[in-house]
């Protein structure tokens, strides 16, 4: 039987169908490439450029390749973007994540997991974050997470589709093969290495004034290929007869922003310039995680979530690929 990754092309699909194929596990890639590259699916992989609103593509994928469950990575996630285009959010995130879930529900898919987010927290209001902190998002992003997660729950009790649904915290880092490209870039560490090749002439730190150590936010990074692995291990529970849940994803540890800057230069022996801008409105200080739960229900625990080790990863992936997948 077949997973199908919506979203593979993307920077953690791509990631996660790669430890899947290196696992034998036989994937199917469903992306419409408004956002990924072709170049980031393996060779071997069964590929699809479609949307996953297109209910007659993904019935025929599930029945042709024998599909008995699905990660789900395909959405929009600029947080900046959904605050000016809360429409384009929901019809993208929302709206087109129902038609999914209903086509796999018609053709008898049993089995998903979902990418959410630690943006269905919100302002947190405990530190560490665990499952049960209250979710109100601030922004239109974090919501369409949030109404995904609502909207597994129902489909869960009404018609039985079981879900593992992953809120990940601050994703980094690159595999051999795969590492994030996203334009425009937003995420730190792909800036501060742009930063170090010269691509930009700074980093920009967004508040130097917070109640943190050295003033700069703190967040919870976690290696992308210790994402990948929790998706697999969520597969396995699910399998082997799990019951659905909320998951968070990180290390438990944050580093601020002036830390991840200093370990970026320790790396890269460069020098990187930054330029202090005030604080972007909804950036709370600390968002760190209670990662104990995924430890207990899916036996996981990160293992290349070091800093240096996640900075390490980045920046050889983009020495190796100076211009992306444009490049290879
Ligand atoms: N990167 C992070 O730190 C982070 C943190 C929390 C949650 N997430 C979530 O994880 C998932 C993957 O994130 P990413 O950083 O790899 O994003 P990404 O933009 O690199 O990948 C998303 C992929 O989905 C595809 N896609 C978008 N709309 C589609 C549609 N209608 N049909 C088919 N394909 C479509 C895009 O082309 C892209 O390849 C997203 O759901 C995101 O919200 C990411």
């Amino acid at each position: 039987m077949a997973i199908l990754v919506t979203g593979g092309a993307g920077y953690i699909g791509s990631v996660t169908a790669e430890l899947l194929s290196e696992a034998g596990a036989p994937v199917v890639v469903l992306d419409n490439l408004s956002r990924g590259h072709r170049e980031s699916v393996g060779g071997d992989v069964p590929f699809y450029q479609g949307s996953i609103d297109d209910q007659a593509l993904v019935k025929r994928l599930v029945r042709d390749h024998k599909i008995d469950s699905c990660i789900h990575f395909a959405a929009y996630a600029y947080v900046g973007e959904s605050v000016a285009q809360p429409s384009l959010y929901f019809e993208t995130n929302v709206r087109k994540g129902i038609a999914l879930l209903d086509a796999l529900r018609d053709s008898g898919v049993r089995n998903l997991v979902f990418s959410s987010s630690c943006a269905t927290y919100g302002e947190p209001r405990s530190i560490p974050i665990s499952e049960s902190h209250p979710q109100w998002p601030t922004n239109p992003y974090g919501w369409s997470k949030l109404f995904m997660e609502r909207i597994l729950d129902a489909y869960d009790r009404a018609y039985g589709l079981r879900f593992v649904s992953l809120r990940y915290f601050n994703a980094a880092g690159a595999s051999k093969r795969h590492g994030e490209i996203h334009d425009p870039e937003t995420h730190l560490i792909p800036l501060v290495l742009a930063a170090a090749r010269g691509k930009t002439r700074f980093v920009s730190v967004f508040g130097n004034d917070y109640p943190t150590p050295d003033g700069t936010a703190i967040r919870d990074y976690i290696h992308v290929l210790d994402l990948g692995r929790a998706h697999i291990l969520s597969l396995d529970y699910l399998e082997r007869g799990g019951r659905s849940e909320f998951i968070n994803l990180g290390t438990g540890h944050g580093y601020s922003v002036m830390e991840v800057i200093n370990a970026a230069r320790a790396v890269t022996g460069l020098s990187i310039e930054t330029r202090a801008e005030p604080r972007r409105p909804g950036d709370p200080s600390r968002l760190i995680a209670d990662s104990q739960k995924a430890g207990e229900v899916l036996g996981w625990q990160p293992a290349h979530s070091d800093l240096l080790a996640i900075i390490g990863t980045a920046w050889e992936w983009c020495s190796a690929n100076p211009e992306g997948y444009r490049g290879s």
